[in-house]
Parts: C-alpha cells; structure tokens; sequence
C-alpha cells in the first residue's frame, strides 16, 4: 500500500544541532557544487564548518531548521534584519522544497520585521534558485576562504515581489 511522504516542518536552532548543520553544510557543498567550484575550493569551503565561529555565527543569526520525521535535512539563517547569510539543504533531499521552505519563512520573518528589501551573497550553485525567487543580481564578489578564492553574486530581493508560496508549514 501506497505511503504518505514525511512533510517537512520548520523549527528554530538549537545549540545541540551544530554537528548535523556542520555534517549537512559539508555534504551539500561536496555533492551539488561540482559543477560550480573545484575540489580545493570545494574543500575549503566545507572546512568553514570546522571553525568555532560556524556554530557561534548560527546562534548569532536568526537560524531555522527544516526537519523530516525530526530529523535536521537542511538550515538557513538571517544574519542581522535583511541578509540571508546560509541556505543548505542535504544533497539526499535536494529538489523537493526544503530551501523554498526555509527562504520563505525567512522572508516572512524579515517582512514580518518591516524589512524591505532582502539580500543573499548567492554561490553559483544558488544562484538560479534565488533567481526563481525574484532576487536580483547586483554585483560579483570573489572572496578568499582559506586560502582560496571563491565568486559569489550578491542579489536582492524587494520583499512583496517575485514568487513565494508564502505558506509556512
Ligand atoms: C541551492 C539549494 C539550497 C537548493 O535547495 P533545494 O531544497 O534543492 O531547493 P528547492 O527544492 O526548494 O528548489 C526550488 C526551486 O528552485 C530550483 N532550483 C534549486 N536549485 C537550483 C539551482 N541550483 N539552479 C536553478 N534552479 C534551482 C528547483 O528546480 C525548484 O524549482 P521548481 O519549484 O520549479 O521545481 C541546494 O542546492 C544547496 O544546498 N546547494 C549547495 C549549497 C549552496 O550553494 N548554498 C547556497 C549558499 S548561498
């Protein structure tokens, strides 16, 4: 008989939920960002999750944990009122809804705040997802991670505008 798929549920973050984060953050870097980054800056940037500061930068910023059965399958933060500082969703559940769940709820909470216009350093990977979104592209970074350099784009959004599902689950 057929089985209903587990839904995704939305919960904040728990200091106790650093080492998925980190384990969830260093997957999808390896497994959907090949196509974008090379292994040494792939590497690089999944070693981020091996600083103190990533934990501390979690529960700094606003951070929202998507769940299946209970279980963390992906997280995204809002770093002060309007920035969008980390969306990762693990590579096993990528393509079924969890980073939209997650960025609507960020910008709903945002919105919420009387934010106005939102923005994302976007990696390459990301990019077309912010894109979908209505987040404008407005400049080219490239920044040194340990040691090596990565381009990301930073993109903006004025909240009201482009497509959101706006349900919160
Ligand atoms: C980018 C990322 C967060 C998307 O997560 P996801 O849960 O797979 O995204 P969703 O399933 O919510 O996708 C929603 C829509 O965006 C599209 N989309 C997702 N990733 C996309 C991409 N890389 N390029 C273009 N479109 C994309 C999906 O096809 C989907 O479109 P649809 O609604 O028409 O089917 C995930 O691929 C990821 O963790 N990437 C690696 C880490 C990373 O780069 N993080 C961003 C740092 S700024």
């Amino acid at each position: 008989m057929a089985q209903a798929l587990p839904k995704p549920a939305l919960r904040p973050f728990l200091p106790a939920d650093v080492p998925i984060l980190a384990a969830i953050f260093a997957a999808s870097i390896e497994e959907l960002t090949g196509d974008d980054y090379n292994e040494a800056q792939q590497q690089a940037w999944m070693e981020a999750a091996e600083s103190e500061e990533f934990g501390k930068r979690l529960g700094a910023d606003l951070t929202l944990v998507a769940t299946l059965e209970g279980s963390p399958v992906g997280f995204a933060s809002l770093h002060g009122a309007d920035h969008i500082r980390m969306l990762y969703v693990h590579p096993a559940v990528s393509g079924q809804g969890i980073a939209t769940m997650l960025v609507d709820a960020l910008e709903k909470l945002a919105g919420g705040r009387g934010t106005e216009k939102l923005t994302v350093d976007a990696s390459d990977t990301a990019q077309g997802f912010f894109a979908k979104r209505g987040y404008v592209a407005m400049q080219r970074n490239s920044i040194t991670v340990n040691d090596e350099w990565l381009a990301n784009t930073t993109m903006q959004k004025t909240l009201g505008t482009g497509p959101a599902s706006g349900a919160l689950q």
